[in-house]
């Protein structure tokens, strides 16, 4: 096996240092993998420009990434699921697997999840990397190893249509065109919901998820919650039973409110202002009700079924390709707002595996 393991390594806001690091070993139940593709998302990006996110601080050097796949090259004793030279889309998130929330399947809010990339845990902008074999999730042939890593987004989508009961022939409204709201859009298409509004203040967003589909986009910029929710009710055939906020603005979460059904359900994915005023007697009113999404548990499987059908296609989200070596430049990229999706090849190649790269 080579000796390199390049790895990008964040010291402190704005000062990410490429340098060697040794291989590691995979313990039981563990694989050793070689990074192939990782997906830049706004908590990477955030570390890497302020030190920081809402809740976390980088106090120790920390290695970013947490939407990948790759290769595995090795299998520590105890691994029968997989074997070298397998290719995987990596859950980065392992909880202990043993507390009241992990019995139950809600892995997600696990008090002691390790979740790569969050301080102090590393993650996976590195050639090698070790990780529970039961949370590498197969690739067929026919999916690129930029699918893959867009398989962690995806399954947030997933999480967040299940708990929003999108279904079949039912308006949505999804609140923001980032990368979140976009595969939300096209996963809340896939199961079935229509018409799709989304909203954002962003033109190009809104442009790019027309191209995705969505039926309407709106651009709320500079209009009162009231009104936002007005031209969604025009726009929409009844108002939307299920509501999905992806922008963490304040006013998404009170338009929201205004525009869902009665007994809807809007779910929170957007990480915003902690101390958002909301229209709580319309709430109790309309018995609608508002759940939070944390990540997404045992997502993984339906997610990579999606990719793998082609019920959901992701590839035209990835606008903006780097090298490892150009790490600094991948994140001043993914910082500047023209990108959706910023991807950094880890392999040495350079040339990307699978069909779509
Ligand atoms: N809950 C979770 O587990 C989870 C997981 C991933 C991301 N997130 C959060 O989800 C949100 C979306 O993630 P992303 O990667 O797409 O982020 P992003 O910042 O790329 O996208 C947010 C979008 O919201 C738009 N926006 C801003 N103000 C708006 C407004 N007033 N109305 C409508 N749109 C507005 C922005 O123009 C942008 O397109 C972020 O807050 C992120 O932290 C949460
Ligand atoms: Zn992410
Ligand atoms: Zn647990």
């Amino acid at each position: 096996m080579s000796e390199d393991n390049l790895t990008a390594v964040l010291y402190k806001a704005q000062d990410l240092r490429l340098e060697q690091r040794p291989i590691p070993t995979p313990g039981h139940g563990e694989v050793l993998l070689r990074v192939g593709s990782v997906g830049l998302c706004g908590s990477d990006v955030s570390y890497w420009w302020r030190g920081r996110t809402a809740r976390h601080v980088v106090k120790t050097p920390l290695v970013l990434g947490h939407e990948f796949s790759g290769t595995v090259v090795q299998c520590g004793p105890g691994v029968h699921t997989l074997k070298p030279g397998d290719r995987v889309a990596i859950e980065p998130g392992v909880p202990c697997r043993v507390c009241e929330h992990c019995k139950k399947g809600r892995y997600n809010v696990c008090r002691d999840v390790k979740f790569c990339a969050t301080p102090p845990v590393d993650g996976s902008l590195t050639r090698y990397y070790v990780h529970p074999a039961d949370f590498c999730f197969k690739l067929d042939e026919g999916v690129s190893d930029e699918e893959g890593a867009l398989v962690e987004p995806l399954a947030v989508a997933v999480y967040s249509c299940q708990r929003a009961e999108v279904g079949v022939g039912r308006p949505v409204l999804v609140l923001g065109a980032g990368p979140i709201g976009l595969v939300s859009l096209l996963t809340a298409r896939a199961m079935g919901a229509s018409p799709i509004c989304i909203t954002d203040i962003n033109e190009e967003r809104l442009k790019f998820a027309r191209q995705l589909g969505a039926e309407h986009a709106l651009n709320v910029s500079g209009m009162s919650d009231k009104e936002a929710a007005r031209r969604i009710s025009q726009l929409l055939p009844r108002p939307p039973s299920s509501v999905i906020e992806c922008s963490g603005a304040d006013s998404s979460y009170r338009i929201g409110i205004l525009a869902g059904a009665k007994g809807g359900v809007m779910v929170t994915v957007g990480r915003g202002n902690p101390d958002v005023t909301l229209p709580v007697t319309l709430l109790t009113a309309k018995e609608m009700e508002v759940r939070g999404i944390f990540r997404y548990a045992n997502c993984y499987p339906a997610a990579l079924a999606m990719i793998t059908s082609g019920t959901v296609d992701l590839r035209a989200l990835v606008t903006h390709r780097f090298r490892l070596d150009q790490v600094d430049q991948a994140f001043h990229t993914a910082r500047d707002g023209t990108a959706i999706k910023v991807m950094v090849r880890v392999d040495r190649g350079g040339a990307g595996h699978g069909p779509t790269e």
